[in-house]
């Protein structure tokens, strides 16, 4: 084969879609013959899998391929290739192959399945292929994935974005929202289970409005069908959005024997008016609202949540508003940003700007008091002993990690045999947000 004896190594920016997106990536690559290498050093064929979300995912991304400048220069052989949300934006292909001309292959999000020709155009012609579409094509089904998180699985359920959240950058470089078929994410979990993973992640930028392109199709039928599957394995899914949350999916979710007791509801801003700058098309109340409907069904449901600060205009009180409801809901976790100003979207044009320093000193609070939440919230796993299911090696922290039901993540000693069981930790220690303990058996 073509990339016999060649490796491969694929650095991912940006979120849960991007990693997976490398997994089918990686998929292409080894069905060429090339295996992973250690490093860039040691790698044939690199590929920078973009993000765009922020500004500093960006300049990081960007500061990485001009690193390889050296090194392209010693070996003329290695291809560069460079995808994802970033190579999607309109005119940003040109721009990143006039400032870095040493790149060889640049495709956007709407042609990954083109990655093989590209390739094939690049090693045959020894010509530079530069290829993104304007418009997104139809799902492609046929792609090899090479899974690299082992005992989880990603599936995608669907793709792109209709939400137009007036920051966010996402709709623009995924497109239109589509859903894949129920029955072909029904065939890819079940393989997968069969296969012996044991937490499948249905992915989406919007889970909830799963199925509306489709007839007869919702996400909680989806919960359902999945939780239906024979095997042990857990259920995960993300992202939600709150205003497409439906008291039948709770339902679906409290019944089901798969789901874990967790969710991802990103709220973004307390303040009703940044919440209607932001169009999420949600209130704080509407908001309260769904937390409260799923502790009705779920009581001790753990909820995680995205939340960003000095969008356009936002005031002290506004502030005030999302530190209030950080306290009201008490996140099991959260995902703080600064309101980053991307061009193209609506807020990009808002008057009232928020300074870099207002920005920061709001973030510092926020994170200070959800960090003082986990803690406290840590506290209540003392001495209990918790189900998690081993998913690998920490080599920082020289322990093995994994997380409960809730999505918490704990580090223990254990071995190699145990990635992908479920064992018995007892916590020992508690830290901000993850837990030490030790394992005391094994289901
Ligand atoms: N579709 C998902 C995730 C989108 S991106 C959702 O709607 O929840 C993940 C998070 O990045 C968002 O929830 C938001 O908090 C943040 N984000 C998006 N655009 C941003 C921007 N321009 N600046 C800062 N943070 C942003
Ligand atoms: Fe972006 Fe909003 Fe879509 Fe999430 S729901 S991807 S924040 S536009
Ligand atoms: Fe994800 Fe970043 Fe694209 S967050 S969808 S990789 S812009």
């Amino acid at each position: 084969m073509i990339l016999d004896n060649k490796k491969y190594y694929i650095i991912t920016y940006g979120c849960q879609m991007n990693l997976h997106d490398s997994e089918k990536l990686a998929g292409t690559l080894e069905e060429l013959g090339a295996k992973p290498a250690e490093s860039e050093k040691d790698a044939d064929v690199i590929v920078f899998n973009t993000c765009c979300i922020r500004d500093n995912a960006e300049k990081k991304a960007e500061g990485n391929i001009g690193a390889l400048k050296g090194i392209k220069r010693k070996n003329k052989d290695l291809i560069i290739a460079v995808c994802g949300c970033m190579t999607q934006q309109k005119g940003r292909a040109e721009s990143l192959v006039k400032k870095f001309p040493f790149i060889d292959i640049v495709f956007g999000t709407h042609n990954l399945h083109e990655f093989k020709e590209l390739l094939l155009k690049r090693i045959d012609k020894r010509k530079k292929a530069v290829s993104v579409y304007d418009k997104e094509g139809d799902i492609i089904e046929d792609g090899r994935t090479h899974r690299t998180s082992y005992p989880n699985a990603w599936v995608n359920i669907s793709y792109g974005c209709n939400n137009f959240c007036t920051y966010c950058i996402v709709p623009y470089v995924r497109g239109r929202e589509r859903s894949r078929s129920e029955e072909d994410i029904l065939a890819e979990c079940k393989s997968l289970i069969e296969a012996g993973y044991k937490e499948i992640t249905l992915l989406g930028q919007n889970v909830n409005s799963y199925g509306k392109d489709l007839e007869n199709r919702s996400f909680a039928r989806l919960i359902e069908k999945v939780s239906e599957l024979d095997g042990d394995f857990r259920l995960r899914f993300m992202t939600n959005h709150p205003k497409d949350l439906t008291e039948d999916l709770v339902v679906a979710l409290s019944k089901s024997k798969k789901a874990c007791k967790s969710i991802h509801l990103p709220i973004q801003a307390g303040s009703d008016r940044i919440l209607s700058l932001m169009n999420r098309k949600y209130t704080r109340e509407d908001y309260l609202n769904k937390i409260e409907l799923l502790r009705k069904y779920i009581p001790d449901i753990a909820i995680t949540t995205d939340i960003m600060v000095g969008f356009p205009t936002e005031t002290e009180e506004d502030f005030s508003d999302t530190m209030d409801i950080v306290k009201k809901v008490g996140f099991s976790g959260a995902f703080t940003f600064i309101y980053s100003k991307r061009s193209g979207t609506p807020a990009e044009k808002m008057e009232g700007q928020i300074p870099a320093s207002v920005s920061k000193s709001r973030i510092m609070r926020l994170i200070d008091l959800q960090n003082s939440i986990n803690r406290e919230d840590s506290k209540r796993y003392l001495g209990k002993t918790v189900e998690i299911l081993c998913e690998g090696y920490d080599e920082k922290k020289k322990k093995y990690l994994g997380r409960d039901t809730y999505g918490r993540m704990a580090y223990f000693k254990a071995d190699e045999s145990l990635v992908g069981r479920f064992v018995n930790v007892k916590i020992t220690e508690t830290g901000g947000i993850s837990l030490l303990g030790e394992l005391v058996g094994v289901k």
